[in-house]
């Protein structure tokens, strides 16, 4: 059995005001006994007072991006040492909104994982099509391409990968993909790891796409679907807790 892993992602959301609140109720709601994995990944002003108030909780700190560079002449970007510096466990890569509005490439995405795992931190690797790519019966093919670009980078460390597969019109729209649609998805991704590694059967698969307190139980009941990936619906706390409570 699969541990299943509930990330949230805050995208470019929060103010240490906001996120000591949003922490405190979640540590809270996690005291008991919790059988699920569980990140969020803070927008990175914000990854100390993560790490600080996130202390001694089941809950792990994750990034939202990383520099695919060790060190040097980079302005504005983060090394994978630096986010080591904050007991960051996480890091998503090739977010679709990465992808769309700082242009990463694949091979970019690939770098930046490659670069992640060299520092012990776990990549999300991050594939998804978007809706004319759905539509013109290109979905396998995009997140096939996308994924296969980080396997080739990363070698024999594909097994420590963790893959979410978002479909681009699924995130923040309310439009989630329906149960059979994401596990569709992702029995192609588990086929492909397993292509790749003898441990794709123990790898983690998240789906992310307005995934809420509704929605979650169903995907999260789906063979190959391990967790989710979680913006909108994890920003209030009652919410995340229900995402979490249904992977237990
Ligand atoms: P929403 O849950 O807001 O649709 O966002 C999904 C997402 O992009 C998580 O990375």
């Amino acid at each position: 059995m699969r541990k299943k892993l509930i990330v949230g992602n805050w995208k470019m959301n929060g103010s240490l005001a906001a996120n000591a609140a949003l922490l405190e109720s979640l540590r809270q709601g996690l005291a008991g006994d919790c059988k699920a994995g569980v990140a969020v990944a803070v927008p990175a002003a914000y990854l100390a007072q993560a790490q600080a108030e996130l202390a001694g909780s089941v809950i792990a700190v994750a990034a939202q991006d990383v520099s695919q560079h060790e060190a040097g002449a980079y302005t504005g970007e983060l090394s994978a040492a630096m986010l080591q510096d904050f007991g960051v466990r996480y890091t998503l890569v090739g977010h679709s909104e990465r992808r769309q509005y700082h242009g990463e490439t694949d091979a970019v995405v690939a770098l930046k994982a490659l670069a992640a795992l060299a520092k012990g931190i776990t990549p999300i690797v991050c594939v998804g099509e978007t809706l004319a790519e759905r539509e013109a019966g290109q979905t396998e093919q995009v997140v096939k391409r996308q994924l296969a670009a980080v396997i080739q980078q990363v070698g024999h460390c594909v097994s420590e990968l963790v893959v979410a597969y978002e479909p681009v019109w699924a995130i923040g729209t309310g439009k989630t993909a329906s149960p059979e649609q994401a596990q569709a998805v992702h029995a192609v991704l588990r086929a492909q790891l397993a292509a790749a590694s003898e441990q794709a059967g123990q790898m983690v698969l998240l789906y992310g796409g307005s995934m809420n307190a509704g929605n979650a139980a169903q995907l999260l009941a789906q063979a190959d679907i391990d967790g989710g990936l979680v913006g909108g619906a994890s920003l209030k706390a009652a919410d995340f807790l229900s995402i979490i409570a249904a992977a237990q």
